[in-house]
């Protein structure tokens, strides 16, 4: 058969190794990956240069916007952020104005995207209390479903047990997995009011409310909920070990968790509040060094399945305001998070395996994203290509992002993605989009099979 793309003269990360081999691409799938002299004829022929192609990037936790929120962010800046930042398919949040919460919000979310995008999208959903639309809304082809328990974001009672396990259980039997915001919101607000009463408006504030004793809580309620339910329950975000060690025993008694960290819970410290201010300030907020170095060891010992950026765009202006309450919190991280990544594998402090396992192969597996994942015969050929020996610096006011701003501006970082492919089509080359129209497709649990 002959091929319509053929990358060579390439390092192939397939099956948990490093191969000197290609890669042929016929209608968007990988048809082979092999030694250069067994690649089938290709109409196109792409040269490595010697590069690391790795599965592309999933990043299960990104908040694209549009809509009412087009102004920080839309399907094209964020699908195009993404794939500069070497991520062919990103899962969209629910919390948007309006609210994907049924049938007809997501539908109008993927009617919008499917004209835009030129990386991968899947969505997220948040509960509705009706169980037909919790069954609709997994039909129209929502991913998971994500439950915030800092706020009320759709329309299930959040301090409810008996509704959270109703939905959790409804979800369970769709087969699809329910991300989980954990915090809790009682213990937020008591110790919010209280510092707002004394007048104290700055990150210090900030940071006692949301205390990491918030998180550890709502991991236990969301554990005990679940304790008899098949539900599947992610944990975004975590950000303290307290919580880790909850989730770690409910897993060895057999509950079905995972869990995510971020690149900024694992490479900044609330010390950097002095420098940034309140670009820094992201929900749950970044800890201290002790807790940075404890995620790092969780990520080591194999207690992390996941790191996602948890991009969360604001405008410069919404995050420029004085009273640390008024101020939106969330960082973008589409751009940055694999270079990042990449420069710790350069310092030793993981290896390339982890950052696909973390990035790539748990992401499709824990989220059901079919042929998606890995470099192997018959999958999507969702590529990231990368120069592991490439210096560079992040400047985020050439981000694609409409958020031109980053705790990691002007970081030193050696590991750059250099080509991104998503479904065969060379969409960035060397730092620039060259899309012009839609690569991207959307991603349900019907079609990415
Ligand atoms: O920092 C955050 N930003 N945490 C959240 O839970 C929401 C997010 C956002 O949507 O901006
Ligand atoms: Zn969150
Ligand atoms: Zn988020």
């Amino acid at each position: 058969m002959r091929a319509d793309t053929v990358l060579h003269n390439a390092k192939v990360y397939t099956k948990g190794e490093v191969l000197d081999a290609g890669i042929a691409i016929k209608n968007g799938r990988i048809i082979e990956v092999a030694k250069e002299a067994h690649l089938p004829v290709a109409e196109d022929y792409i040269d490595l240069n010697g590069c690391l192609a790795l599965p592309g990037l999933i990043d299960v936790h990104v908040h694209l916007r549009d809509q009412l929120q087009a102004y920080k962010e839309d399907f094209r800046t964020g699908t195009a952020a993404a794939v500069v930042g070497g991520i062919t398919s990103v899962l969209d949040m629910p919390n948007n104005q309006p609210i994907t919460m049924d049938s007809s919000s997501l539908r109008e979310r993927i009617l919008l995207a499917q004209q835009v995008v030129v990386a991968n999208v899947g969505f997220y959903s948040a509960f509705s209390q009706k169980t037909d639309e919790i069954e609709e809304v997994a039909r129209e082809g929502a991913i998971a479903f994500k439950v915030y328990l800092t706020s009320q974001v759709g329309d299930l009672d959040i301090d409810d047990d008996e509704a959270l396990l109703h939905a959790f259980n409804a979800a369970s039997r769709l087969g699809v997995p329910v991300a989980v915001h954990a915090e809790d919101r009682k213990i937020i607000k008591s110790i919010a009011d209280h510092e707002q009463t004394l007048g104290h408006e700055t990150s210090d504030a900030y940071q006692k409310a949301h205390t990491p004793e918030a998180e550890t809580k709502a991991v236990a309620r969301i554990l005990r909920i679940t304790r008899n339910s098949s539900a599947h329950i992610h944990f975004c975000h975590i950000s303290s070990s307290q919580a880790l060690t909850l989730i770690q025993k409910a897993a060895k008694s057999g509950s079905r968790v995972s869990c995510e960290v971020t690149p900024h819970h694992l490479l900044l410290t609330s010390q950097g509040f002095k420098q940034q201010g309140n670009l820094l300030l992201t929900d749950p907020p970044v800890r201290s060094r002790k807790t940075m170095i404890e995620l790092w060891e969780a990520v080591k010992a194999r207690q992390i399945d996941i790191i996602a950026s948890d991009h969360a765009p604001h405008s410069i202006d919404e995050k420029m305001v004085d009273s640390v309450w008024n101020v939106k919190p969330g960082i973008p991280g589409l751009e940055t998070l694999l270079p990042l990544l990449l420069t710790k594998v350069n310092e030793g402090w993981f290896s390339v395996n982890d950052v696909v396992r973390l990035t790539a192969e748990n992401p499709a597996k824990i989220f059901h994203l079919n042929q998606n994942g890995f470099l192997r015969k018959d999958y999507d050929a969702n590529i990231t290509v990368v120069d592991m020996r490439r210096k560079s610096k992040i400047d985020a006011s050439h981000f694609y992002s409409k958020a031109k701003y980053s705790p990691f501006d002007k970081w030193d970082v050696k590991g750059v993605p250099i080509k991104t492919f998503v479904n065969g089509k060379l969409v960035m080359d060397e730092g620039e989009v060259i899309a012009k129209g839609v690569a991207g497709k959307i991603l349900s649990p019907a079609n990415s099979n």
